[in-house]
C-alpha cells in the first residue's frame, strides 16, 4: 500500500464513522479465515481464524487446513490471499449476544497452493441448520473473487456455519466469513407484494425465508463499494441491465434525501443510491411522443424460483409534490400500479421509500422491472422513476434431517454431536448471561406495544415499515378516544371468517373490505388497513374521528374499530347493494339499468348527506373524495355517503379554505384545489358535479381508452352541455324516459358544479334543492319548462322555488339532521349565503 493510499485510509477511518457506519451491528463477526493475521478491508477488521478458537467463535474443523497464497497478485487484499480448506465436515460457531436477522457472507478467491486447485472445489454449506449452498462450486463465477450474501433469521443464541465437501474425495473452503446483525425491521413479515398473472396478493413471514442477494443495483448512479454503504454492500450501476438505452435518463440530486420515521433508512439503502435515479428520457425528438417503459432484464435463476425484488424510490425529479404517478410492471405483469411517491412518503419530496415484490421467475432465467407512466399522470407530467433495485433469491431450504438422511449415518452422528455440544455451550452462555443479568441495575420497561399505540405499525409501500416507536408525530388512540367503538381482533376474525377470500366485497389502495355479520348478527362490511395502503394512518384516524361523530341518514356509519396486533380495522354498516358506480356501468351483475327516477332520488340522498357534512358541524366537513364509489346503496336504493378517509375540517370562519395536499381521485378532482391546493366545499361541489354526469352519461370520469378529448368526462360533458346538445351523450336507455325540463334542471345543475371557480358553483344546498326540482319536474304531469328556464342565480328562480316549496311534491321525503332546518332554509337564504360566501 502506497503512502498515497494510506492517507485515504487514515482520512476515512477518521471520517466514514461520522458519515457512513452509524449502524453499529450488535453481533459483528468478521473472520480472516486460515490465517493467523488481522486484516482491514474497507475499514473493516478481519480477525484471523487461527487464534480465534476461543472467546465467542469456535471452530470444530479438526482435519481443516490453512492456505496460503504464495504468489498473489500485487493489488489482491490480504484477505483474499489464505483460505480454510475443509476436508472433512467442519464448522465455525459463533455466539450471538442477540437472535434476529443476520447478514451472512463468504468471500471466496481462487488458488493452487499445496497439492489443492481451489477451483475443484465441491461442498455444501449449512447456516443455522439449513442448507443454503447445496453441491457449492464458487468458480461458476467469473470473477477472481466471488462474495456470497446471505440474509436470513436466527433463532438461538449460537449460529454454527458447517462447511461438508461433497465427495469423500472432495473438500470445501473460505476465504472470509462476516456474520453480522442486519438492522431491526431490514426485512418485515408482512406487506409485500407477491406478483404473479393472478394479481397482487400480499406475501407473508418473509423474515422467515433464507435470501441470498443476487443483483444489487444503483440506478442511474455510480458503483457503490463497502466504503459508500452502511451496511457494506456493493451496488453497482444499472446501464447494462437497461433493455432500451434511449429510455432512461439518470438524474442526480444534490439534496440529502430526508429520511422519515415509517419510511426507507439509511441502513435499508445508502443516500447515493436515493439520490440518483433513471427517469423517462423525453430528450430524444423520436421517442418524445410515445408513452413507454423503463425496463431492465436482469439474469437470475431459472423456472420456479422465488426472488424478492426490493426496489428504492425517492422523488428527485418533481418540482412539487403530487406531479409523479407511475406503474411498476414485474415479468410484465402490474406489481404496482399509480404509485403515488407523496403519499406514500406523507408528502415529503424527496423522501426515500422501498417496495418489496416478491414474484417467481419463468423459465426465461430473466425477471424484467419496468416502469412506466399511470394513467393517472397529467399529460404535462408524464414520468416514470427508479432509484434502486435488489434482486435477492428465496433460497429453498432443504431440511437438515433429510439432508444429513440421504448422507452417511457418520455425518449425521458428528452433526447431532456439534449440535448437542452446540446445546451445552448455548445452555452455559444462558446461564452466564442470566447471572450476569440478574447483576445489573434492571433498566427501565420498554413501553409495550399497547401502551405506545400504533407500534408496529404498517403503512407505507408496502414495506417500508413505519419505525415509529415513540414520540410518534400522531396521537395515540387515548387522545382521539372512542373505546366504545373498540372491537376486538378476535370478534371481526369470527365475523369474516378469520379474512375469507369469498366474503371479499371490494379493494382498493388501503387494503381490502370483507363483508362480515357481528355476534349480535350485524351486517357489517369490515375495511382492513393493509400495507402498500394509500390509506395510512392519518386517514384512518381521521375517519374514526369524523365518523364517530356523525348518524345521518345518507352517511355510512361507522360501528366500530380495531387496533389490535398493529392492525387498522374500520367496520361499517354493510350496505347491501354496493357503490353506485356498480349500478351504472362497468359490473358484470348488472342486472337492469336504474330508472331516471330512481337516479334522481339517488343523487339527491347523496348531496343531502354531503349537505349535512358542510354545514352540519361548526366548522364543516369536507368530504375530498366523492366519486360514484363513494356513494353506496342500500336494499332500498338509499345513498350514503362513505369513505371518510380523506375527509378534513373546514375552514374556520376567519379563513377561506384550507391549505392542504392535494388528494382526491382524478378525474373528480378540483382544478382550482388542484391549482392552488386550497381546499374548500366547492371542491366537494366540484367532485359531486362529476358524479351527476356519470349517472347521466354511464361512463366512467376518466376513461383512458377513449379518444383525447373524450377521456375526461367533466370536459366532454361540458363541451356537449355548451353547445346544447348533451342529449347525445346521455345514457341511451334513458333517451325518451326523461323529460326534458328534468334533463335541462339536472344538467344545468352539474354545468354550474364543475364551474372553474369555487365561487361560481352552487353550495351543496342549492345543489340539493335543484335536483329536488329536477325530480318534481320529472313528475310532475306537464312540461313547465319555460318557467325554469333561467339558471340558479337568477331572481326568477327564486319566485319559481317559492311555488316548489309550497307544494313539496309527496315521494321527496326529508329526513334526518336536514329534517330539521329545512323549514328554515328558504331560497333566498340559500342563495344568500352563496352571495355571501361569493363575498368572501
Ligand atoms: C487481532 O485482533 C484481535 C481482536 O481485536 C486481537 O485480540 C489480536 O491480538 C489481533 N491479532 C494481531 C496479530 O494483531
Ligand atoms: C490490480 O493490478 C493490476 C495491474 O497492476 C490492474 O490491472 C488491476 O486493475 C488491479 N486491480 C485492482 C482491483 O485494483
Ligand atoms: C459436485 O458434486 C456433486 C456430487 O458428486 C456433483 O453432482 C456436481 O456436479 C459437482 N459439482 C461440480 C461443479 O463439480
Ligand atoms: C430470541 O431472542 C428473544 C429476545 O432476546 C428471546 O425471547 C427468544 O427466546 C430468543 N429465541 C431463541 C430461539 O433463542
Ligand atoms: C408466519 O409465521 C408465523 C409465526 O411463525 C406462523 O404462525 C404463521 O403460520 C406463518 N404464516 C404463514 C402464512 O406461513
Ligand atoms: C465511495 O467511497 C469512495 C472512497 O471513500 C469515495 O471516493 C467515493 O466518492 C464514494 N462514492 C460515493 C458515490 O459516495
Ligand atoms: C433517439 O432514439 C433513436 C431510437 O429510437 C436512436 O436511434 C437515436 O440515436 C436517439 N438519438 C439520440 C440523440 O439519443
Ligand atoms: C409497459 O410494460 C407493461 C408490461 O410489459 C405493458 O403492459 C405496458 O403496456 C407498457 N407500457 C407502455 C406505455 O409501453
Amino acid at each position: 500500500m502506497d503512502t498515497q493510499n494510506l492517507t485515504i485510509h487514515f482520512i476515512l477511518l477518521i471520517f466514514i464513522p461520522f458519515s457512513f457506519s452509524s449502524f453499529i451491528p450488535v453481533d459483528n463477526y468478521l473472520l480472516n479465515c486460515g490465517s493467523n493475521t488481522n486484516v482491514t478491508l474497507f475499514n473493516r477488521l478481519f480477525i484471523g481464524d487461527d487464534f480465534t478458537n476461543k472467546g465467542s467463535i469456535l471452530i470444530s474443523a479438526d482435519q481443516s487446513i490453512s492456505l496460503t497464497n504464495q504468489n498473489p497478485p500485487p493489488n489482491l487484499s490480504t484477505l483474499y490471499q489464505t483460505a480454510r480448506v475443509f476436508t472433512k465436515m467442519g464448522s465455525y460457531r459463533f455466539l450471538l449476544k442477540q437472535n434476529g436477522t443476520f447478514f451472512v457472507r463468504f468471500h471466496f478467491s481462487f488458488f493452487k497452493a499445496q497439492g489443492f486447485d481451489l477451483k475443484d472445489a465441491n461442498f455444501s454449506v449449512l447456516v443455522g441448520g439449513k442448507l443454503i449452498l447445496n453441491s457449492f462450486n464458487p468458480k461458476a463465477g467469473t470473477n477472481d473473487e466471488v462474495i456470497k450474501e446471505f440474509v436470513l433469521k436466527v433463532e438461538s443464541n449460537l449460529l454454527e456455519i458447517v462447511f461438508i465437501p461433497v465427495s469423500d474425495s472432495g473438500f470445501g473452503f473460505v476465504n472470509g466469513i462476516e456474520v453480522f446483525s442486519a438492522p431491526e425491521d431490514f426485512v418485515v413479515d408482512y406487506g409485500a407484494r407477491f406478483v404473479d398473472p393472478f394479481g397482487v396478493r400480499e406475501y407473508k413471514n418473509l423474515s422467515y425465508d433464507v435470501l441470498e442477494t443476487v443483483h444489487r443495483i444503483n440506478v442511474g448512479g455510480v458503483k457503490l463499494t463497502p466504503f459508500n454503504d452502511t451496511l457494506w454492500r456493493t451496488w453497482i450501476p444499472d446501464s447494462d441491465f437497461l433493455v432500451f438505452k434511449e429510455a432512461a435518463k439518470a438524474v442526480v440530486s444534490t439534496h440529502t434525501p430526508d429520511y422519515q420515521k415509517g419510511g426507507a433508512t439509511r441502513e435499508i439503502a445508502p443516500d447515493s443510491v436515493y439520490m440518483t435515479a433513471q427517469e423517462m428520457n423525453r430528450d430524444n425528438q423520436s421517442i418524445l411522443a410515445s408513452q413507454f417503459n423503463i425496463t431492465w432484464n436482469f439474469q437470475v435463476a431459472s423456472v420456479g424460483v422465488r426472488h424478492l425484488v426490493r426496489l428504492h424510490f425517492c422523488d428527485i425529479v418533481s418540482p412539487s409534490l403530487n406531479l409523479l404517478y407511475f406503474d411498476v410492471y414485474i415479468n410484465s405483469y402490474s406489481a404496482y400500479k399509480d404509485v403515488d411517491l407523496s403519499s406514500l412518503t406523507f408528502h415529503m419530496l424527496t423522501s426515500p421509500v422501498y417496495v418489496d415484490f416478491v414474484v417467481d421467475s419463468d423459465d426465461s432465467g430473466v425477471i424484467q422491472i419496468s416502469v412506466g407512466p399511470s394513467s393517472l399522470s397529467s399529460s404535462m407530467r408524464i414520468n416514470a422513476i427508479l432509484n434502486g433495485a435488489e434482486i435477492m433469491k428465496v433460497v429453498s431450504v432443504m431440511d437438515l434431517s433429510s439432508h444429513v438422511a440421504s448422507r452417511k449415518k457418520r455425518l449425521l452422528e458428528v452433526l447431532v454431536g456439534s449440535i448437542v455440544g452446540g446445546i451445552i455451550v448455548l445452555l452455559l452462555v444462558i446461564a452466564v448471561f442470566l447471572v450476569c443479568r440478574g447483576r445489573r441495575k434492571k433498566k427501565p420497561k420498554l413501553r409495550t406495544v399497547e401502551s405506545v399505540g400504533w407500534t408496529p405499525l404498517r403503512m407505507f409501500g408496502g414495506s417500508s415499515l413505519s419505525r415509529m416507536s415513540e414520540g410518534t408525530a400522531y396521537q395515540s388512540p387515548g387522545s382521539y378516544g372512542h373505546f366504545g367503538l373498540k372491537i376486538a381482533f378476535a370478534d371481526i376474525q369470527l365475523a369474516t371468517n378469520n379474512f375469507d377470500e369469498s366474503l371479499v366485497i371490494g379493494s382498493g389502495g388501503f387494503g381490502m373490505v370483507y363483508k362480515g355479520v357481528l355476534r349480535d348478527n350485524l351486517k357489517v362490511a369490515v375495511k382492513r388497513g393493509m400495507p402498500g395502503s394509500r390509506q395510512g394512518l392519518p386517514e384512518f384516524q381521521s375517519e374514526i374521528t369524523i365518523l364517530s361523530n356523525i348518524r345521518h341518514r345518507h352517511l355510512v356509519s361507522l360501528v366500530g374499530f380495531c387496533e389490535e396486533n398493529s392492525e387498522m380495522i374500520l367496520v361499517y354498516e354493510y350496505v347491501e347493494r354496493g357503490p353506485l358506480k356498480d349500478h351504472l356501468y362497468g359490473s358484470e351483475g348488472l342486472v337492469q339499468p336504474l330508472s331516471w327516477k330512481k337516479r334522481l332520488e339517488i343523487c339527491i340522498g347523496a348531496a343531502r348527506g354531503l349537505h349535512y357534512l358542510h354545514t352540519g358541524f361548526t366548522q364543516g366537513i369536507i368530504h375530498r373524495d366523492i366519486k360514484s364509489t363513494n356513494i353506496l346503496l342500500d336494499e332500498n336504493y338509499i345513498a350514503k355517503v362513505a369513505d371518510f378517509g380523506l375527509s378534513r375540517s373546514g375552514p374556520c370562519i376567519d379563513e377561506t379554505h384550507v391549505s392542504t395536499n392535494v388528494k382526491g381521485s382524478f378525474g373528480y378532482l378540483d382544478p382550482e384545489y388542484f391549482r392552488r391546493q386550497q381546499l374548500t366545499d366547492k371542491s366537494d361541489v366540484y367532485s359531486f358535479g362529476v358524479v351527476l354526469f356519470e349517472v347521466l352519461c354511464v361512463r366512467p370520469a376518466v376513461d383512458p381508452q377513449l379518444d383525447r378529448e373524450q377521456v375526461n368526462l367533466a370536459e366532454w360533458a361540458l363541451k356537449w352541455q355548451k353547445k346544447g346538445m348533451l342529449e347525445h351523450i346521455i345514457d341511451p336507455y334513458l333517451v325518451g324516459k326523461i323529460k326534458e325540463s328534468s334533463l335541462k334542471k339536472f344538467s344545468e345543475t352539474a354545468e354550474k358544479c364543475l364551474a372553474e371557480y369555487g365561487v361560481d358553483r352552487p353550495s351543496m344546498g342549492d345543489v340539493l334543492w335543484n335536483l329536488e326540482h329536477s325530480l318534481q319536474l320529472q313528475e310532475s304531469d306537464q312540461e313547465v319548462n319555460v318557467t325554469y328556464a333561467n339558471s340558479i342565480g337568477d331572481s326568477e328562480v327564486n319566485v319559481t322555488s317559492s311555488i316548489v316549496l309550497r307544494n313539496p311534491p309527496s315521494n321527496i321525503r326529508l329526513e334526518g339532521d336536514y329534517d330539521n332546518n329545512y323549514s328554515d332554509v328558504s331560497t333566498t337564504k340559500v342563495f344568500s349565503q352563496l352571495i355571501t360566501r361569493e363575498a368572501r
